[in-house]
This record gives C-alpha cells, sequence and structure tokens, in this order.
C-alpha cells in the first residue's frame, strides 16, 4: 500500500517529514518500532561497560503516552489516551480534600489503607458474589499499572510463559520482559460483519498452552478491541487454565463500562478459578481518576504475599489520602454506575458516526471506552504514518494499532480512538475529521 498521491499531501508531507527529523532526534518510539523485539541497544561507557539493563533494548517508550506528547506539540484533539478531559464525581474529590485536611498524608499500611481495602472486599462480594478477605487477599497499588508488574514479578521466573491475547494494551509487552517471562501471543479477530465480535480461535489457544505456561493476561471489557469476553470463552479459558495449572491474570478495569445490556463476568467468580485468579482493578476509569494512582489485586493469601513484598519494595505504598477517596467511591450508589455506562453509551455513539462519515471502518466496542478503526480507505502506507498525519496535519490524535501487536504489520492498517471526552471535544474532533478524506475505492 503506498502513501496516498495528492497534491495535498506532498505538501502535508513537507512538514511531516521537517516534524519527524525532530521526532527521530527525540528518539520517539513512534520512529523505534523496531526495539519492541529488537537486539538491545549497545550504551557502553568511555571503558566500554554496559550501563544499561538488556531488558529496556526490548520495548520502547509507550507510544499511547508519546501520542499524548504529539497531540499537545500540534494542539490536537486528543483521542489518543484514555483520561477523561471531564470532572471526577464531586463526592470523591471532597472525600479526598478531607483527608488531607485531615491530615491522612503518612504513608498508609503498605498493602492500602483498611477502609479502601474492606470497600473493595464488600464490593467483589455485591458485584462478583466473591467472598474476599481484606486482611490477606488484597493489595492495594499505584494503579492497576503497578498492580500488574507487582504480580508478574511475584509469579513469575525466567522462561515461564504468559498468554497474551492481541491485539494487547501495550503494557503486558513490557510488563513481562522486565517479569522474565516469555509473552505467547493468540490473535482476537476482528469482526468480519458489521456488528459482529472479535474472536479467537480455540485450537489457536490450545496450543498456546504448555507445561512451561505460568499464566494467561485477560482483560475484559477490552482495550483496544471492546471485546467483552462471554462466559462459554471464559470457561473455555477456565478449562485450559485447570488442565495445565495455568493463573489468570485479569484486568478488568473498565468493569463498569459495559453496552447494550452486555455483561462482565469476573474470571475469578467461575468455578475451579477461585485458587489460580489475581483480578486487578482500580478507580482510574471507574471513577475517572487516572491521575490519582490508585489500583489493586485481589489474590489467593499465597499469591497476595508474594505480590505484597513486590509492591512494598517497589513503591511502598499508594497515596494515602487518595485511597481514603477511594472508600468513599467504592460506596457511591448503583445508579452512579448506570449513569457512567450510559454516558460512555452517548459518547460512543457521538464519535463512531463521525469517524464511519470520514471514511473509517469502525469496529463497534460492547465495552470500554475505545473504538477500534481500519484504515484502509485513506491508501496510506501504514498505522503510524496516517497517525502522523492525522495529528500533525488533521489535529486529531490517535494510537497506531501496531502498538497494541507483537507484529506491526498485524496492527498496520488499525489506529484506535479513545472517546472518553466532553461532547465538545468530540464534536470539535468531528469537525477537523471532515477535511479527512478518503480514497475512492478503484
Ligand atoms: C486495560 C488497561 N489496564 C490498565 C490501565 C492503566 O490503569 P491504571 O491507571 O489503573 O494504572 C489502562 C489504561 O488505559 C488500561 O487500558
Amino acid at each position: 500500500m503506498a502513501d496516498r498521491p495528492s497534491t495535498k499531501r506532498k505538501k502535508a508531507g513537507s512538514k511531516t517529514s521537517r516534524t519527524s527529523s525532530r521526532l527521530e532526534r527525540r528518539k520517539s518510539p513512534l520512529l523505534a518500532k523496531n526495539a519492541r523485539n529488537g537486539a538491545p541497544a549497545a550504551h557502553t561507557s568511555a571503558a566500554g561497560k554496559h550501563f544499561l539493563s538488556d531488558k529496556v533494548g526490548h520495548f520502547t517508550e509507550s507510544v499511547i503516552r508519546e501520542m499524548t506528547r504529539q497531540a499537545m506539540l500540534h494542539a490536537a484533539v486528543n483521542l489518543a489516551q484514555g483520561f477523561p478531559d471531564f470532572p471526577a464525581p464531586a463526592e470523591i474529590k471532597q472525600a479526598a480534600q478531607q483527608a488531607v485536611a485531615a491530615d491522612v498524608n503518612q504513608y498508609a499500611i503498605t498493602w492500602g489503607a483498611k477502609s479502601l481495602r474492606n470497600a473493595i472486599a464488600r464490593q467483589m462480594g455485591v458485584w462478583q458474589r466473591i467472598t474476599v478477605d481484606p486482611e490477606k487477599e488484597i493489595t492495594v497499588c499505584c494503579g492497576s499499572t503497578e498492580a500488574m508488574i507487582s504480580t508478574l514479578l511475584a509469579i513469575c521466573n525466567t522462561g515461564d510463559e504468559v498468554v497474551i491475547f492481541e491485539p494487547f494494551y501495550e503494557n503486558y509487552g513490557p510488563d513481562s520482559v522486565l517479569s522474565g517471562a516469555k509473552p505467547k501471543f493468540v490473535k482476537l479477530r476482528p469482526p468480519t460483519t458489521d456488528g459482529g465480535e472479535w474472536t479467537f480461535d480455540e485450537k489457536e489457544l490450545r496450543r498456546a498452552f504448555d507445561k512451561h505456561t505460568k499464566a494467561i493476561i485477560l482483560n475484559t471489557p477490552n482495550n483496544p478491541t471492546g471485546k467483552v469476553f462471554t462466559r462459554a470463552e471464559l470457561e473455555l479459558i477456565r478449562d485450559l487454565c485447570v488442565e495445565f495449572d495455568v493463573l489468570a491474570i485479569t484486568d478488568e478495569i473498565y468493569e463498569h463500562i459495559l453496552y447494550e445490556g452486555t455483561t462482565h463476568v469476573s474470571m475469578v467468580s467461575l468455578e475451579g478459578m477461585r485458587e489460580r485468579t489475581v483480578t486487578i482493578n482500580g478507580m482510574s476509569k471507574t471513577y475517572s481518576v487516572t491521575g490519582w494512582r490508585v489500583g489493586w489485586a485481589v489474590a489467593p493469601e499465597k499469591i497476595t504475599n508474594a505480590i505484597r513484598k513486590v509492591h512494598d519494595f517497589l513503591t511502598v505504598g499508594a497515596p494515602a489520602p487518595l485511597q481514603e477517596a477511594g472508600a468513599t467511591a467504592l460506596s457511591l450508589p448503583p445508579e452512579y454506575y448506570a449513569k457512567l455506562a450510559e454516558g460512555y453509551r452517548v459518547r460512543r455513539d457521538h464519535l463512531m458516526p463521525a469517524l464511519t462519515a470520514a471514511g473509517f471502518k469502525c469496529f463497534r466496542p460492547r465495552g470500554a471506552y475505545y473504538v477500534m478503526t481500519d484504515i484502509s480507505a485513506f491508501g496510506f502506507r501504514d498505522d503510524v504514518s496516517f497517525a502522523k498525519y492525522l495529528v500533525q496535519e488533521i489535529g486529531v490524535a490517535s494510537v497506531p494499532g501496531s502498538s497494541f501487536y507483537r507484529d506491526p504489520r498485524d496492527g498496520a492498517r488499525q489506529v484506535r480512538f479513545a472517546f472518553c471526552k466532553k461532547p465538545e471535544t468530540l464534536d470539535e474532533a468531528a469537525r477537523r475529521l471532515r477535511k479527512l478524506r478518503a480514497t475512492p475505492a478503484d
């Protein structure tokens, strides 16, 4: 596929390459795709000693976070990174302010403030009908990001294998590398019909499991696809976990963001999984506070003990006053969650028609707040050149699809948009996207 030949593109291209060279000097992850699975870069001192860990040569900085920096650089509408641009609920902001004023300003217990752990255990009972011991089975971390890496560091030995569905949330690749585990990817295939589901091949999944498999990382509702795994799919995964004696690490941070009556099934609630599941969740998405950095891992006691050790030496603890506010957040009434999901349904249905009108093929999400799209109609060489054009020339930031795949070629015709934004932000994005024109089919 060639870059689209048009005078506008050529003119735009000159600006693009000027900016690219600036990016190059900054070693942008956008331009360093080959570092993902490449050999470690040699950074040596004058005496010839390697100063850097070999591990960091195996991944780049986050492309998602880089796209936010690009959005700022080009004054673009940021539909790249998944953070809301609207206020967090007043009750929980007040709770945080009160906690600071009441001098909850010192280290909390390393594995989490009691009030928050109690609230997490209570809500796991309400939402998943799971009894959790807040004293022995919960570790509060600096976001679910830290909960995931602490879990992997706590359970993986070098050479252990971790099964990951792809496209995957960017962090899971580097998380596996840092913990010494070898990721094994299983494909989620895009829907072939309008409004269809992302699916996986049962046989391919089975082939990924063997005696070296330590864990499977599952994210439902899923970023970037919006897939919500069904009970039948989860039972299939459960059966493999039991057969091969494998742990399930489930990232459920979009648990409350569901559309069209879809239901979230938590892996830990399935028979046979209580003793082999680590459930990861957090405040970021459910309460629109991605900057607070409060998340948690719920796991059987023995695994929790290991996670707590790693967590203690990594970060000591999550922000104490914000944990208190977390206890308030988890006490919000059921209407809060219904409104949250409906608000995102409205935003999804605001952005998707604008994307479709501009020439994107949208894969309709069933949950979470992203829409994955196919960009074939624009005739660009790949997702990265398209995303650069979009942010620099059209003024809308997206995330190139390749950052969600092991092999960049698998995402070369996809980009992801986040719609966790105010209506006026989505309107402005729609206005700018009107400048974009798909190449007419031959
Ligand atoms: C699937 C998934 N997991 C984890 C995170 C990060 O969550 P936290 O802010 O709790 O670290 C994100 C953020 O976009 C995400 O999409």
